[in-house]
């Protein structure tokens, strides 16, 4: 017998198999943004198969049995808190839709899967093509590369997707968008004017993740739709400010992106603006001053979240030279304790135990000179005019 209480103590169980479906812009489909255990693809899979197939329901029963599902390591094996994504869903959906959990047959599976949370990545359009970024998120990236790629989609049509996912709309709580670049997606305005028409404006939170270039498409403003809905979180990808984001995320116009956040601020009053900044090499020397600007311009240090780089690991901040990682660790010391906000402090603690973690400087740095000098070429920008305080330790072999 299945119990609530027992599933809330768990060191394995997260809810996420029952409610949600995690989908790349090439169609992937995974459990959930941390689990690689690809389910099949939207572009030959129907959703219907792909919530009973069989790995998902491997999952579902190690996880009922208390067994640790290998594939969920990278979530299982942190800290347990608000950050923890497990945390976050069950915390949510667990109470909820725990007859979904007791009805599950022994081999994992789940007759009445509800789609409450969705993660689906359209495709990679994008008008970016931010350095530490690629080609399988975004279209702009094939400036930069040799192989002729082809944009990736979910569906290969579209309009037969919105007709497959008919059924699971009236169970939907949450939807987090991002790609590519939704706003400039049709898709997602399809995906919207489906929302509408079937009057799920006031009970979904709507999420993007979004460079916020751009609000509008054709011929139409994005703000007309988000003001229909009742509950969004846009959260901004900003990296730093002027020169210097046009530097990391090419393509952006930073008046722009200034413009696009007063508008959000002054218009909207149903959306929570938050910013995800990035932070790797090329953004650590002005960290705490960007967090000041942010503050300064309103966003609340509770919506400010460090999204701490792994990959390429040579744009990871432990590839530091030592002398800077102490300069930037006294710098955000001192940051910190002029701080009253435990959410930011407890992110910039976070930047910091991965700044000091390693010392990969002799190993990667050079691949990040030679990596940026490559990128230069093509994109004709100069890393050392934007990141003079590495010229003393620059290498191009
Ligand atoms: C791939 S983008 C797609 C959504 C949208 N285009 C945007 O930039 O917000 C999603 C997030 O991934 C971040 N990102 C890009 N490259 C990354 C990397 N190598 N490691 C970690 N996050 C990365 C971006 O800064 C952004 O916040
Ligand atoms: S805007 Fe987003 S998807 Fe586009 S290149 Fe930048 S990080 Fe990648």
């Amino acid at each position: 017998m299945i119990n609530l209480n027992e599933l809330k103590k768990s060191k394995v169980f997260c809810i996420a198999p029952w409610i949600h479906l995690y989908a790349l812009p090439s169609g992937d489909v995974f459990p959930c943004c941390l689990n690689d255990t690809k389910l099949g693809n939207l572009n030959n899979d129907k959703i219907s198969d792909l919530i009973n197939s069989p790995l998902i329901k491997k999952l579902r029963s190690e996880m009922i049995s208390e067994t640790k599902p290998e594939p969920c390591y990278k979530c299982l094996d942190q800290p347990l808190n608000d950050w923890t994504h497990r945390n976050y869903l069950n915390n949510r959906y667990l109470d909820k839709h725990f007859d979904l959990v007791k009805q599950t047959s022994k081999n994992g599976e789940v007759k009445d899967f509800k789609f409450v949370y969705w993660d689906f990545r359209f495709s990679n359009y994008c008008n970016m093509k931010c350095r530490m970024c690629g080609p399988e998120y975004s279209t702009k990236w094939y400036e930069d590369i040799e192989e002729k790629l082809q944009i990736q989609k979910i569906a290969n049509d579209f309009d037969i997707f919105l007709e497959e996912i008919d059924p699971y709309i009236k169970d939907i709580d949450k939807i987090f968008m991002a790609g590519g670049e939704s706003i400039i997606m049709p898709e997602h305005w399809k995906f919207l004017d489906k929302l509408i028409n079937e009057n799920r404006c006031d009970d979904i939170l709507l999420q993007y993740q979004t460079n916020l270039s751009k609000l509008t498409f054709k011929d139409r403003h994005v703000f007309d739709i988000w003001k229909k809905f009742k509950n969004i979180n846009i959260c901004a990808s900003l990296d730093g400010s002027h020169k210097l984001a046009e530097y990391i995320r090419h393509g952006t116009n930073w008046k722009k992106i200034e413009e696009n956040i007063f508008a959000i601020q002054k218009e909207l009053s149903n959306v929570t603006l938050s910013v995800s900044i990035t932070v790797n090499l090329m953004n650590i020397h002005t960290l705490v001053n960007f967090c000041k600007y942010l503050i300064d311009i309103d966003i609340h240090p509770n919506e400010i979240a460090f999204n701490v780089l792994f990959y390429p690991s040579f744009y990871s901040i432990n590839v530091l030279p030592q002398e800077l990682k102490e300069k930037y660790t006294n710098e955000i010391e001192e940051y910190i304790f002029s701080l009253d906000n435990q959410i930011l402090i407890n992110g910039f603690r976070n930047v910091l135990d991965r700044m000091n973690s390693n010392d990969k400087f002799d190993l990667e740095f050079k691949n990040f000179c030679h990596y940026s000098n490559e990128l230069d070429k093509k994109r004709k920008e100069t890393t050392l005019e934007i990141l003079p305080h590495y010229e003393k330790y620059w290498k191009i072999t």
